[in-house]
């Protein structure tokens, strides 16, 4: 049974299109929507394609889509390749963008013509690394499905919430042979590590990618029933910084007590930068830093669960700076992480020796009001100008960075996808920030000139950039089902 549902090769329009519209009367019990007839509809498609989902779901999963390691590349292509086809299949025109690292797929489908909206969805198709392969239970591109649940890198970050987009397209494509609203795609390939090709050709882009709306689908809820909207994300910058002294590894007898050991100063480096309430100490870090204004204080909660946290995730919620709340530690402050340091020997047994060189990642979050075109060499310079004496300090700022990104929860596109989720969630929708950034976005804002809203479906538990991530089957469908909806809430 295909419900009102067709296949291409049918070649008709959907019969009863008069009773389609009848049914998307809406009805509201205490502000939740009821859901409608049309939403009926949308879940029988789902549920009566499930296997044909999945195994394309699939097929997307096993490229191994990972964009900063340079010997993926070839499977990055063939990813793309695949995009293009199921694209061109469902009737986009699709234009494969170049760009000095991987390219952007962009594809739209504008046959609603001029006196609708048009509304730009973000996603990404890279995936994170899969260190450390030997704590995966299953391959991660050889997706699983698991007591409802997908096992694979990229199952929910960003493959699966790209997907569910791509279903609901298809899907309103079957039904109608057409869509509600003009919608363009951009699919690129470097968010995860930080957006570079696509900044640099985005202000030749400017005109394809004009829209009245941005939606952004790379993004969480707090808890699984639960929607939510996320009005707030953070920026980022990120480098490596270096630290030598010899020309070669010493001996740490012969040597030690006279020579700088670059470990140690690093440490100090490290610790030089911030002080004993968490607060970073490099002058001029919170120059700038916007705090939240009343209003967006009403729109979210800060409320936290410590002890539900630490049954989670093993860790107390005692990082950051000490005089904020843990949500606006983690959603309105910046920081200083260092992701991994390096140097010396740390193999079985000891080796007595003052190594030549010692390097750390480090990465800031940045909120509104810090440019990490500005906050960046800022960095650097404090780490430079305080190596220890005897002992080098080089810093190299990484191309990919982004600013915070703020939405406004008056905006029609906000209301659209609020209302889509009540309907299929039956509770009301959540506002919430981000700790976490999607580079590109600000810039991406600025040349479609819409409003943005930014949401998904993920969840702290999904794994996501480490081993085991996984997305679950109803979520895959929510997700769907949601989207969906909100292109037809946007119909004028
Ligand atoms: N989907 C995430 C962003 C995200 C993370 C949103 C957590 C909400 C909660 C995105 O793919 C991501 O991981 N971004 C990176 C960007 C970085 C590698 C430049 C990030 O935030 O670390
Ligand atoms: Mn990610």
């Amino acid at each position: 049974m295909m419900g009102n549902f067709h296949c291409k090769c049918e070649k008709k329009q959907v019969a009863d299109n008069d009773e389609i519209e009848n049914n998307q009367v809406l009805f509201s019990i205490g502000g939740i929507m009821e859901p409608s007839a049309t939403l009926a509809g949308l879940k029988t498609y789902f549920k009566d394609s499930k296997n044909k989902i999945i195994e394309d779901y699939f097929t997307f999963l096993k490229f191994q889509s990972i964009s900063s390691e340079p010997q993926y590349k070839e499977q990055l292509l063939n990813c793309v390749e695949w995009l293009k086809t199921y694209l061109d299949e469902m009737g986009f025109q699709v234009q494969i963008w170049p760009t000095q690292g991987h390219p952007v797929i962009f594809a739209s489908f504008e046959k609603a013509g001029s006196s609708q909206p048009t509304l730009l969805i973000y996603n990404h198709y890279d995936v994170q690394p899969v260190d450390p392969l030997d704590l995966w239970h299953s391959p991660p591109f050889e997706p699983i499905l698991k007591s409802g649940k997908v096992f694979a890198r990229g199952a929910q970050d960003n493959k699966g919430q790209c997907y569910y987009i791509l279903l609901a397209l298809k899907a309103l494509l079957l039904r109608d042979g057409t869509l509600p609203i003009n919608i363009k795609l951009c699919i690129e390939g470097e968010e995860e590590c930080g957006s570079a090709g696509l900044s640099q050709i985005l202000p030749l882009r400017k005109g394809d990618l004009k829209a009245d709306y941005l939606a952004v689908v790379d993004l969480g809820m707090e808890k699984p029933d639960k929607p939510a909207i996320t009005l707030g994300t953070r920026g980022i910058v990120t480098m490596d910084l270096t630290v030598t002294g010899t020309h070669t590894d010493l001996h740490s007898g012969s040597h030690g007590g006279i020579a700088f050991n670059p470990i140690h100063a690093l440490i100090k480096l490290l610790s030089l930068a911030r002080d004993d309430y968490g607060k970073i100490t490099i002058p001029g870090f919170y120059d700038n830093v916007k705090d939240l204004n009343e209003n967006e204080k009403k729109q979210i909660s800060l409320d936290f669960d410590v002890k539900k946290y630490q049954a989670d995730f093993g860790a107390e919620a005692t990082g950051g700076e000490q005089n904020y709340s843990v949500l606006e530690r983690g959603w309105t402050r910046p920081t200083l992480e260092v992701n991994g340091i390096n140097g010396g020997y740390s193999g079985d047994g000891f080796k007595t020796v003052i190594p030549a060189k010692a390097t750390a990642k480090i990465s800031c979050r940045l909120v509104p009001g810090q440019d990490p075109r500005i906050i960046g060499p800022l960095v650097a310079d404090f780490f430079e100008t305080h190596a220890p004496n005897g002992t080098k300090v080089k810093v190299h700022l990484h191309a990919g960075h982004g600013e915070a990104l703020r939405a406004d929860i008056n905006s029609p596109v906000v209301a659209a996808f609020a209302k889509a989720y009540e309907e299929v969630f039956q509770t009301s929708c959540d506002y919430i920030f981000a700790g976490g950034s999607i580079p590109i976005i600000t810039q991406l804002k600025d040349i479609c000139g819409g409003e943005v809203v930014m949401l998904g479906l993920g969840l702290l538990s999904d794994c996501i950039h480490a081993p085991n991530e996984h997305f679950g089957v109803d979520r895959l469908e929510k997700g769907y089902l949601s989207a969906a909806r909100a292109f037809e809430n946007l119909r004028k």
